[in-house]
């Protein structure tokens, strides 16, 4: 009786136990690989590659094999197919959908699911996942670590920069503000604003329910002409940051400064001597003198030359001193005066004159 019960059981249990193990395989059999966030920016193309394997035991060689690529649909709350290789359940895609999503058909039988996203948009971020089907093996592989998460930085990176406010015109010497104000709202949080290019100053934020301004009172120098200052929002997009920025170049109005003298000297018999730096020439009795006088200033200076003691000649030419066929009586000490709206500045300087 009991030997014969042990006939009836055992290929029962054996049968259970082969299932058991089956289904474990098939498990095994059944993977995705996939990265896992992605993050692209409104308007690019994106390829998220991946591979996966299925159960090809008992292989139906006449099935063909399909894949699919499925959106979680927040609104409609279930998988909203947005790619597939299978011609007839194409049309259950949307034109815009089906035009933009690729699945290569090709290569899905090389264990490849890769998706193509073209000219990504803010609605197509989500979480996708992706299924299979050959005959009657149909297989969604919906584990987290198979589903991929597409992070769409549109607002952020393209379309809402900062807006960076800097005065037309600055003054050396008299305070100025500048502002930066970034947008955020409560799915981007709020950014941090920071700053190259200018440094000190008295920095100030004001948040409003939906911009970040950072405010800096400071008083611009003649260094800061044509310096590029920058502002950076930075906001959190899970699971990394996103910077996005807006430069400006400082224009400083100051006064003449650094008066700087060069020029050339010729030589009765013709030949020329260029001189960046005055104090190295001598000119002789016969020779021509040439000295134009530079002030570094904005806007440009307004430069004339003055004779310091009374009696000599003084020729000039626009902002030059033109001396031909000096004498001894042409030595004397000259001076530059450069002037613009911001202020005025004067430089001598003493021409000695050898004997020829
Ligand atoms: C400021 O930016 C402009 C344009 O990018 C660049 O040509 C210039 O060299 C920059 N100036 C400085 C001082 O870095
Ligand atoms: C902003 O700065 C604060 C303090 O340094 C930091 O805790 C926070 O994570 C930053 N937020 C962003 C979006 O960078
Ligand atoms: C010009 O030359 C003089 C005499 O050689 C020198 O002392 C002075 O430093 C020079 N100035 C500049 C700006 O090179
Ligand atoms: C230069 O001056 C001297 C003295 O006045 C004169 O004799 C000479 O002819 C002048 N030369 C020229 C080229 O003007």
């Amino acid at each position: 009786m009991g030997r014969h019960l042990l006939q009836v059981l055992l290929p029962a249990v054996i049968s259970a136990l082969l299932l058991w193990e089956g289904v474990q395989c098939n498990k095994n059999r059944y993977s995705l690989e996939i990265t896992s966030p992605v993050i692209v920016q409104a308007g690019l193309r994106v390829n998220l590659p991946c591979k996966f394997t299925y159960d090809t035991s008992r292989d139906n060689p006449r099935a063909i094999l399909y894949g699919y690529w499925y959106v979680d649909d927040k609104q409609i709350r279930k998988p909203r197919l947005v790619a597939t290789s299978n011609l007839e359940r194409i049309k259950e895609i949307s034109p815009h959908v089906r035009d933009r999503f690729e699945l290569s058909e090709r290569k899905l039988n090389q264990g490849d699911c890769s998706l193509t996203i073209r000219d990504v948009k803010a609605a197509d971020e989500g979480i996708y996942h992706f299924r299979m089907e050959k005959g009657r093996k149909r297989y969604s592989y919906s584990a987290a670590k198979e589903r991929v998460s597409v992070i769409v930085t549109v607002e952020f990176l393209k379309e809402r920069k900062p807006d960076l406010t800097v005065p037309e015109l600055l003054r050396a010497g008299r305070e100025a503000s500048v502002t930066c104000r970034a947008p955020w709202s409560p799915s981007s949080g709020q950014p941090n604003i920071t700053w190259t290019g200018i440094s000190g100053g008295e920095r100030s934020q004001l948040v409003t329910h939906d911009s970040v301004a950072s405010h800096i009172d400071f008083t611009p120098t003649a260094a800061d002409h044509l310096q590029n200052i920058t502002c950076k929002a930075t906001y959190f997009r899970a699971p990394k940051y996103v910077t996005t920025e807006r430069t400006a170049t400082l224009n400083v109005n100051y006064p003449p400064r650094n008066l700087h003298f060069s020029g050339h000297l010729i030589r009765p018999n013709g030949e020329v001597q260029y001189f960046t730096n005055i104090s190295q020439i001598v000119p002789r009795e016969g020779h021509s003198l040439v000295v134009s006088c530079e002030a570094d200033s904005n806007p440009q200076s307004f430069v004339r030359w003055k004779l310091k003691f009374p009696g000599t000649r003084l020729h000039i030419y626009n902002n030059e001193l033109r001396l031909s066929n000096v004498t001894l009586e042409d030595e004397s000490k000259y001076e530059c005066q450069a002037s613009n709206v911001e202020g005025y500045a004067e430089k001598g300087v003493y021409i000695p004159i050898k004997h020829a």
